[in-house]
C-alpha cells in the first residue's frame, strides 16, 4: 500500500461517530510486539492499567503508577500507526480534582502519543470530563465494574442489576453529557447494557456487558490465553498460547539437559568460512 493510501488513524471524533454502526474492535496491550500484532485488526487500543496485574503480578490495578503506564504507553504506541491509542489514567492520578486529572493527563498524552485518556467513574467524575474536554483532552470513559474502586465496590462482582440500575444509567447520561466521546460498560447486566445503548450518544464499548454494545474489548493475554490466574466468565480464549510457551520452554529444558540443544545448525566453525570465489 502506498504511503498516501495508508489509513489515516482514527480520531476520538470518528470513532463517536461509530455510534450504531459496524462494532468498534479494541483489545489492551502494554507491549511493542503485542501492539504491532492487533494494530491492522482494532479499530482502537486500550493501554489498560490491568498491565499491572497481567504483567507486573500486582494484586490489583491500585498499585499502577504514572512511571508504568507512561513506559508502556511509549512501547505500544511504537507498534501502532492506524489504530487509535488509548491510556488509561492511574488510581489516584485524577480523583483529587480536575487540575490534578489535566495535569496528570496532558503528562501522559505528551509523553506517550496517545489519542485520549481513559478514566474510571460516573456521575462523581462528570465535572472531571468536562473540565479535560473543555481543555482539549479527548476521554473514554469507564463505568460498571471500575477496578479502581474494588475496595468500596466489595469486590469485582457484577454493577448495575435491581435497584441499581438508575444509577448505572445515569452515569451512562453524565459521562456522555460531559462530553466523553465513548463510555466502557463492565459487568453490566444485558438488558441494562442495551438500553444504556440505545439511550445516549455516545458509543458504548463492553466488556461483560452486551453483543449489543457498540463495541467490545478484551484484555489481550486473557483472550490469548497468557494470563491464567484467573479466568472472567467473560472472557473467551481465541488460543491457548501460555500452554504452547510452558510445553515449548519445557521441551527447550529437556534438550539442553540432554545435550541435543544447541544442534550443530546453531553453532559455530572454528574457521570462518571461505569466501565463495567470484564474490
Ligand atoms: O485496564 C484495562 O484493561 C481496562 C479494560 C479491559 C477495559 O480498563
Amino acid at each position: 500500500m502506498s504511503a498516501t493510501a495508508q489509513k489515516k488513524a482514527p480520531m476520538p471524533t470518528d470513532i463517536r461517530a461509530r455510534k450504531g454502526d459496524t462494532p468498534l474492535v479494541s483489545l489492551t496491550a502494554y507491549t511493542t510486539p503485542m501492539a504491532q500484532l492487533m494494530d491492522a485488526h482494532c479499530d482502537f487500543v486500550l493501554v489498560g492499567d490491568s498491565v499491572g496485574m497481567v504483567l507486573h503480578g500486582l494484586p490489583s490495578t491500585l498499585e499502577v503508577t504514572m512511571e508504568m503506564m507512561i513506559l508502556h504507553g511509549q512501547a505500544v504506541s511504537r507498534g501502532l500507526s492506524r489504530a487509535m491509542m488509548v491510556i488509561d489514567m492511574p488510581f489516584g492520578s485524577y480523583e483529587q480534582s480536575p487540575e490534578q486529572a489535566f495535569d496528570s493527563a496532558a503528562r501522559l498524552m505528551r509523553e506517550t502519543s496517545a489519542g485520549a485518556v481513559k478514566l474510571e467513574g460516573g456521575q462523581h467524575m462528570a465535572p472531571t470530563i468536562d473540565f479535560l474536554v473543555k481543555r482539549g483532552i479527548p476521554v473514554m470513559a469507564h463505568i460498571g465494574l471500575t477496578p479502581q474502586s474494588i475496595n468500596t465496590l466489595g469486590g469485582y462482582t457484577v454493577q448495575g442489576r435491581g435497584p441499581q440500575a438508575d444509577n448505572l444509567m445515569q452515569d451512562a447520561k453524565d459521562v456522555a453529557e460531559a462530553g466523553a466521546f465513548a463510555v466502557v460498560l463492565e459487568k453490566v447486566p444485558e438488558g441494562l447494557a442495551d438500553r444504556i445503548t440505545a439511550q445516549i450518544g455516545i458509543p458504548t464499548i463492553g466488556i461483560g456487558a452486551s453483543a449489543g454494545c457498540d463495541g467490545q474489548i478484551l484484555v489481550v493475554d486473557d483472550m490469548l490465553g497468557l494470563f491464567t490466574a484467573f479466568k472472567a466468565k467473560f472472557v473467551k480464549r481465541y488460543a491457548h498460547l501460555g500452554e504452547a510457551g510452558e510445553a515449548a520452554i519445557a521441551a527447550y529444558a529437556r534438550e539442553v539437559r540432554a545435550r541435543r540443544f544447541p544442534g550443530p545448525e546453531h553453532v559455530f566453525a572454528d574457521e570462518a568460512p571461505k569466501p565463495k570465489a567470484g564474490a
